[in-house]
């Protein structure tokens, strides 16, 4: 695999130190954040989409309701394994991410902030750290390299020193989260984001940072790129005949077939045409050589392994529909009314679990029978037509 490239936008600095940050993007201005974000209308990169604005308000208002002062989280977790956007931003651009933490923990008179990302990134982060004089003082934290290490409740408690896990969703982390005072957790893409909408810069909250997985004349390809939203997914990614769907948004996304996918626009309007989400800005287009089946059946089974197995829809239906999919994913007629029992399954475990993982897991499923559906037949006739067993979507573990 090559390494991840940064091509051009939100990262395009000479350097990452200080000195690069300030000659690329000037001093950060006095500015009341909660109106400039209002208006920019910046939305959340971590995965969900949620209007910042609304998360500054609503801890905002914890804080005052409990009189504690409120705790600011820069999550740089990237637990899903397709996407590499925020290790990239966290290499090429650390400071736009500790300007923006500094803005929320300012605006929001905070006791505390924190970066919580991989243990290889925090050396690095630690000098860049060292170089600045912010007033709320940063902790750096490491995080485990697990899918749902970046879920916001798993990431407070392990803050906090507790294992890693998600818990039930009341009360939600803006009003009881680190050390039980109202947190926001804001991905470090936002807070990049943050840091630029303060400047009045174009690049503020009109684009996101897209991790592309592709094949290029067979060799293995992945990037980091900043695109404007409302940019056709056509001109994102090549997507000829070599290419047959795109997997959209990440793990807990969506496969769109490679047609309908060039015509999507960026934005979530277009996306949920399609049913499918920005999610954490993944766009993989699948080669034709692969068995769309098998990929999913690997991503699935990794997604079922990693659920905490804490609630009935992960304890029980994740690894049961992993299970059937990897027979269905086989060239070899299936036990009989199983994908029936799958769709069956998969209607049961929406809504039933402390998060939204096992609901992002069966809608990833869906989608695949729907994509797929013609590869579903063959199978049953013993065919297959991929031409390549060599997997392509990274799944950690090597499954
Ligand atoms: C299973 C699961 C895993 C998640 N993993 C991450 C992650 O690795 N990084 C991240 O920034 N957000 C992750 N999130 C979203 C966070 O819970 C949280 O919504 C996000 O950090 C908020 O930031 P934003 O408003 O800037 O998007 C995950 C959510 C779920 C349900
Ligand atoms: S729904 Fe699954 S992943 Fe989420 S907290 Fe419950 S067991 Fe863990």
């Amino acid at each position: 695999m090559t390494a991840p490239v940064l091509t051009r936008g939100l990262l395009d600095v000479p350097g990452s130190s200080l000195a690069d940050h300030l000659a690329a993007h000037g001093p950060m201005p006095d500015v009341d954040l909660h109106a400039l974000v209002d208006r920019a209308a910046l939305t959340g990169r971590g995965g969900a989409g949620f209007p910042t604005a609304a998360k500054l308000r609503s801890v905002a208002a914890a804080a005052s309701a409990t009189g504690r002062a409120p705790v600011v989280v820069a999550n740089g977790a990237e637990g899903e394994p397709a996407a590499a956007k925020d290790a990239v931003l966290l290499v090429l651009a650390p400071h736009l991410v500790f300007d923006g933490l500094a803005l929320a923990a300012a605006a929001l008179g905070a006791s505390s902030a924190y970066l919580a990302a991989d243990p290889a990134l925090l050396p690095g982060l630690a000098r860049s750290l060292a170089d600045r004089g912010d007033r709320v003082g940063v902790r750096l934290h490491p995080v485990a390299s697990a899918f749902l290490a970046g879920e916001e409740s798993a990431l407070c408690a392990a803050l906090d020193g507790k294992a890693p896990l998600p818990r039930t969703k009341f009360p939600p982390v803006r009003e009881r989260g680190v050390d039980g005072r109202p947190t926001l957790v804001l991905n470090v893409e936002t807070l990049a984001r943050l840091a630029l909408v303060a400047r009045g810069s174009d690049l503020g909250a009109a684009s996101m940072l897209v991790t592309r997985r592709m094949e290029i004349a067979g060799t293995s390809w992945v990037d980091v790129v900043d695109i404007a939203l409302g940019t056709r997914l056509g001109d994102v990614l090549r997507l000829d005949d070599g290419v047959q769907a795109v997997l959209i948004g990440g793990y807990a996304g969506t496969w769109v077939e490679a047609g309908r996918a060039a015509d999507l626009a960026l934005d979530r309007g277009s996306l949920a045409q399609a049913g499918a989400d920005l999610g954490a800005g993944v766009l993989a287009a699948l080669p034709a050589d692969r068995c769309g089946l098998r990929e999913t059946a690997r991503v699935v089974g990794y997604l079922a392994a990693q659920s905490a197995g804490q609630c009935g829809p992960c304890l029980n239906g994740l690894p049961r529909i992993a299970a059937a999919l990897d027979l269905l994913a086989r060239p070899t007629p299936p036990p009989s009314g199983l994908l029936a029992d799958v769709r069956r399954w998969s209607g049961l475990l929406p809504g039933r679990g402390a998060c939204s993982h096992p609901d992002a897991s069966v809608r990833l499923v869906a989608s695949a029978f729907g994509v797929f559906g013609p590869e579903l037949a063959l199978h049953r006739a013993g065919r297959c037509t991929a031409r390549t067993g060599r997997p392509f979507l990274p799944v950690p573990g090597g499954a």
